[in-house]
């Protein structure tokens, strides 16, 4: 879904639900590659997950805090904040090392329990139109989701990046 046609907060929801998607079929994939394949295959999965996770924390996480519950919203971005760590950790390994495989099929398990939960405890809550705010988050997050002024090389780096240019928006 295009930006444009961003209207409401279940809008919002579509266009995150369909990125779980994309996730769950991308992630697996890096692990039938090797070498340099695996590598950008890891970057790439790296940039969507940083892009989508600031998103939703500048998003749909801070309207889960008052349409859902603090405790569901802050128990989303504790999963966000475990995932970044474990990406690092797999950042630091290599993509190559022999603990890769068991590590990032462990980080694949999670994001998929984490958007699990996304969906079923907070995303179906969601009511209302979206503020020029959010369609101009959207907007900035379809950017970068190219690649386009996403800065960084690390997961840290990249989802920090993310962050603050969303942050500009407000
Ligand atoms: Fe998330
Ligand atoms: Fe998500």
């Amino acid at each position: 879904m295009s930006h444009t046609e961003m209207n409401t907060a279940q809008d919002l929801v579509t266009y995150l639900t369909d990125q779980h998607q994309q996730v769950k079929d991308v992630m697996p994939k890096v692990l039938d590659l090797a070498g340099d394949e695996r590598q950008e295959a890891f970057t790439r999965v790296r940039r969507m997950l940083a892009v989508h996770e600031a998103l939703e924390q500048s998003t749909v996480h801070l309207l889960a805090t008052t349409e859902v519950s603090p405790e569901e919203a802050a128990a989303r971005v504790q999963e966000e904040t475990a995932a970044e760590s474990a990406i690092s950790d797999l950042e630091s390994d290599g993509a190559m090392s022999a603990d890769f495989e068991d590590k990032y099929r462990a980080l694949c398990s999670d994001v998929v329990n984490h958007a699990a939960h996304e969906e079923e405890e907070e995303f179906g809550q969601l009511t209302g139109d979206l503020t020029d705010q959010a369609k101009a988050k959207v907007a900035l997050a379809e950017k970068l989701q190219d690649g386009t002024g996403l800065m960084g090389a690390s997961f840290k780096d990249m989802f920090a990046s993310a962050h603050e240019q969303l942050r500009q928006l407000e």
